[in-house]
């Protein structure tokens, strides 16, 4: 093949002579096939090399023109030099052969006083003889590539009778393994070169360390999914169990109602919550398989009393509780709903001591909220939801707990804010400050859930249960610079910021 030529081309060329030009040596050969038959020879360190990029000067079709036939005012001249009596512009045009070589050469020829108008408007020669200064300019761009002062060569080039391309040579000298033959090169060490021996003379090819490795083409992980690898990873590392999160679709039951999220509340207005149409109405919560054996009838009947007319030391809400209301199938407008299920389930577990075992829930996956969509709100999203719950918790445990779980994450210097949810009492909002805004961002929300939620389940009174939530945006959005929600989730979202986004950070 070529290049394989060219090798060999350039290593005799070498024999002869240490230090070659590659444009000297081989003008013909294009400057990329010379520059990889030289990368395949300083691999195998045959060769050293020097790229060197310089401008040339090459005559254009007009400039060889010159060249061969003189420039335009010298031909006029010459025309004109027979003539003893001068000529008409058309007997001019006649003996030149060339309308516009008369036109640009009379033109120029006038200005070096070389000929000048006679009788009847006949132009002459004034002069015997001339020099052809572009006719010689260009002899010798043609001969050097270039000319020694720039100022000509910039108007040759204005006249459009010279142009300047970049060309690439290569200064190339012997290496330290020069030889007239590239020897093949072993890429592996096989067992019969150990057998034979020939281990001991073959020559081996140096291990590419910078190769890049060719491009998979593979699939990427969405940021978000990323994220939730290491979210996960700290809850399960802090001892937390992951919830089973596959019911989009829930009762005002558990989103609500066991909540202790009155039923006049402004979150289950339609402005605020998808109610799903078809079937409108779903059951009552009633056991989902044989082992379930807790006692449902139990709980609604609890879950209504706190409400309409108060129980466990609460005074309720006082108000005619609908059973139709919590029927209503709804999205689920937080996973909340799944740990009041799991909650529930707990309450009917007996650990050793015949109560219920502390225990630690999370979960991680998509809820719907009826929002006008923006930069930063998005009808559905992701929540990041933690549930602990175990015997005589206190709210300083809480505040300890957000600060580890949080630090894992590399957020730190967290504030607290005083908030309120229909289901915790008391309730924080957690708050981080962003040194990339410069200001305090909120990234959560807690608390600890209230009794007239725990105590409707059966759970007994001095378990306490810190739950907590937040969005799995926000932080993605932080760790990859994204201040558009569209750009992350949705129709808009552009592959290649996919596959460029940063690796799980298992490490931290
Ligand atoms: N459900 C709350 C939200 O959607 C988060 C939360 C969960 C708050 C548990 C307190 C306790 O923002």
């Amino acid at each position: 093949n070529a290049e394989g030529d060219l090798t060999s081309l350039v290593l005799q060329a070498l024999d002869k002579q240490d230090n070659i030009l590659s444009s000297e040596a081989f003008p013909s050969q294009k400057s990329t096939d010379v520059k990889s038959a030289l990368d395949r020879l300083a691999s195998r360190s045959m060769v050293t090399y020097q790229t060197i990029d310089k401008e040339e000067a090459v005559l254009e079709p007009e400039g060889e023109d010159i060249v061969a036939n003189g420039s335009h005012e010298a031909r006029v001249f010459e025309a004109l030099k027979q003539a003893l009596e001068g000529l008409t512009i058309k007997e001019l045009e006649e003996a030149v052969g060339d309308k516009n070589t008369v036109k640009i050469g009379q033109m120029r020829a006038f200005k070096s006083k070389w000929i000048a108008k006679g009788k009847e408007g006949r132009f002459v020669a004034s002069t015997d003889s001339v020099q052809d200064e572009t006719k010689q300019q260009l002899q010798g761009v043609q001969l050097t590539r270039t000319h020694g002062d720039p100022k000509i060569l910039a108007d040759l080039k204005k006249r459009k009778l010279v142009k300047i391309h970049k060309v690439t040579s290569f200064k190339i000298s012997k290496g330290p393994k020069f030889a007239l033959e590239i020897v093949k090169e072993e890429t592996d060490l096989t067992g019969d070169m150990l057998a034979s021996g020939a281990w001991k003379t073959a020559a081996f090819k140096p291990y590419n360390f910078k190769a890049l490795g060719a491009d998979q083409h593979a699939g990427a992980l969405h940021p978000l999914n990323k994220v939730r690898t290491e979210f996960r990873q700290i809850f399960f590392e802090m001892g937390f169990e992951e919830m089973p999160t596959d019911k989009f679709v829930e009762t005002g039951f558990w989103n609500f109602d066991a909540l202790f999220v009155p039923q006049q509340h402004p979150a289950r207005d339609l402005q605020d919550t998808f109610y799903i149409s078809d079937p409108k109405l779903a059951d009552k919560p009633r056991a989902e398989s044989e082992d379930d054996k807790a006692d449902y009838e139990k709980y609604w009947n609890n879950v209504q009393e706190v409400h309409q007319d108060g129980k466990y030391g609460s005074i309720g809400y006082r108000y005619p509780w609908s059973a139709d209301e919590t029927l209503k199938l709804v999205l689920r407008t937080h996973t909340t709903s799944i740990s009041t299920h799991m909650l529930y389930k707990l309450a009917q577990t007996k650990g050793p001591d015949g109560r219920p075992p502390p225990a630690r829930y999370f979960s991680i996956d998509r809820v719907f909220r009826n929002e006008t969509v923006d930069a930063t709100h998005l009808a559905e999203f992701h929540q990041v939801e933690g549930v602990i719950a175990d015997y005589d918790l206190t709210l300083g445990g809480l505040m300890e707990f957000m600060t580890i779980f949080f630090n894992k994450m590399g957020i730190t210097d967290l504030r607290f804010k005083p908030a309120y949810n229909p289901y915790t009492e008391p309730s924080l909002e957690i708050f981080s400050f962003h040194k990339g805004l410069n200001k305090l961002v909120e990234i959560g929300n807690s608390g600890m859930f209230r009794p007239e939620m725990l105590e409707s389940m059966g759970l007994p009174k001095d378990m306490r249960v810190y739950g907590w939530g937040l969005s799995l945006e926000r932080p993605t959005m932080i760790r990859t610079k994204c201040s558009n929600i569209r750009e992350l989730l949705g129709h808009k979202v552009d592959l290649g910021f996919i596959q460029r986004s940063e690796a799980v950070r298992l490490s931290k």
